[in-house]
C-alpha cells in the first residue's frame, strides 16, 4: 500500500511493533506530525483489512489501538515506491479472557494471546509475507501457533495455518474464537481453569466489538451514519460459504448456545490524538477517520 509520504521516515524497521503509544521509532515519539501519519496508515490498513474480510467496519484503527492493550506488527517494503517504501501488511494480537470448551465440552477459562486482525495487501498476498510477519510475531511473543486463539479466522487464514503450521483440527466453540486441538493439551494445567457456565448471556469479545460498531452506525445522525445495509448476522455468517475469487467471509463455528464472556477493555475514553485526528480529517465522512471507532 502506497501513501503520499515517506514510509521509511515513519517506520525504521522492516517489521515495526506498535502499541498504545503509536510509536514506531524515537523520531516519531518526538514529532506529532509523524504520529498523525502513523494514524493515517493504521486507519487505512484497518479499512483495507475490514474490506478484505467483508466486515461491516474496521476492527483496527489508530484510535482503537490507543485504548487497547494490543500489539500491532507492521511490515513495510522499504525499497518500493522509488525508495519511499510501501506498507505490506499488519498483524494484531492481544490477550483476551475467554471461556472455551475443551474436547470434553468442559468450559475452561483462559487468557491466551489471540490473533485479532491480520492483513497483507491484496497484490502481495501469497508471496510469503504473511508467513514472515507471523513468524516474527511468534518469535517476539515466544509462543507456538497452537497456543494462540484465533478470532473468527477467515478461510484464507485457516488455509494459511493448515499449510504453514499444520493446524487443521479445531475444537468447536460457542463463541467466535477458534482453538486447535493441542491448545488444551499443550497448555500448562495451571493455566486452565474449569468454570461453571456463567449465568445469563455474556457475549464473546469479538461480537461485543463488532456489535458496538454496528450500534454506532445505527445511532449516528446523517451524514455520519453509514447507509443502512443488510449486515450479516452471526447466524447468517454460519450458513454462508466462501465464494471463489472474492473477499473471504470469516468462517466461524455456528453459535447455537448463549455466548460467553470476553473482557471489556475495548472502551475508548477521550484522547488528544483522537482530537487531533478528528480535526485533521473533519471533512471526511468515514467513521473510522472521524475517530469514532
Ligand atoms: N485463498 C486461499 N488460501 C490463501 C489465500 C487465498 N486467496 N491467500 C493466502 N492463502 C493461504 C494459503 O494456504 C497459501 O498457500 P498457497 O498459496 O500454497 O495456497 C498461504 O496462505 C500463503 O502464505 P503467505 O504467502 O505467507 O500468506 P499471505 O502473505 O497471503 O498472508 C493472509 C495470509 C494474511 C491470510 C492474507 O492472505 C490476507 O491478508 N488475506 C485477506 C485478509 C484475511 O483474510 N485475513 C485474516 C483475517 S482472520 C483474523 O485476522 C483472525
Amino acid at each position: 500500500m502506497e501513501f503520499p509520504f515517506d514510509i521509511n521516515q515513519l517506520f525504521s524497521e522492516r517489521i515495526s511493533i506498535l502499541d498504545q503509544n503509536l510509536v514506531a521509532s524515537r523520531q516519531s515519539k518526538e514529532k506529532p506530525d509523524l504520529r498523525v501519519k502513523i494514524a493515517t496508515v493504521l486507519d487505512e490498513l484497518g479499512e483495507a483489512s475490514a474490506k478484505a474480510q467483508d466486515l461491516p467496519a474496521p476492527i483496527t484503527s489508530a484510535s482503537k489501538l490507543q485504548f487497547q492493550k494490543h500489539q500491532l506488527y507492521l511490515m513495510k517494503d522499504g525499497e518500493s515506491s522509488r525508495g519511499r517504501g510501501v506498507v505490506v501488511g499488519f498483524l494484531k494480537v492481544g490477550y483476551k479472557k475467554l471461556f472455551l470448551l475443551d474436547r470434553n465440552g468442559v468450559h475452561i477459562e483462559v487468557e491466551p494471546l489471540c490473533v485479532l486482525d491480520f492483513y497483507i495487501a491484496e497484490n502481495l498476498q501469497r508471496h510469503g509475507y504473511g508467513l514472515e510477519l507471523f513468524n516474527f510475531m511468534l518469535q517476539h511473543q515466544n509462543v507456538e501457533p497452537v497456543l494462540l486463539a484465533y478470532d473468527r479466522p477467515s478461510t484464507k487464514l485457516l488455509a494459511f495455518l493448515a499449510k504453514h503450521y499444520n493446524l487443521r483440527q479445531s475444537v468447536p466453540q460457542v463463541n467466535n474464537f477458534v482453538a486447535f486441538e493441542d491448545f488444551f493439551y499443550k497448555r500448562a494445567v495451571s493455566q486452565l481453569r474449569r468454570v461453571k457456565k456463567p449465568d445469563g448471556e455474556i457475549k464473546p469479545y469479538s461480537l461485543m466489538e463488532r456489535e458496538a460498531v454496528r450500534q454506532e452506525q445505527r445511532t449516528l445522525p446523517w451524514p455520519f451514519a453509514a447507509p443502512q445495509s443488510p449486515h450479516r448476522s452471526v447466524s447468517s455468517q454460519c450458513s454462508q460459504s466462501p465464494s471463489a475469487g472474492s473477499s473471504p467471509r470469516r468462517v466461524l463455528p455456528c453459535v447455537t448456545h448463549p455466548t460467553f464472556a470476553g473482557d471489556s477493555r475495548e472502551q475508548s475514553p477521550h484522547s488528544p490524538l483522537m482530537d487531533c485526528c478528528r480535526t485533521r480529517r473533519s471533512n471526511s465522512l468515514s467513521r473510522s477517520q472521524l475517530g469514532f471507532n
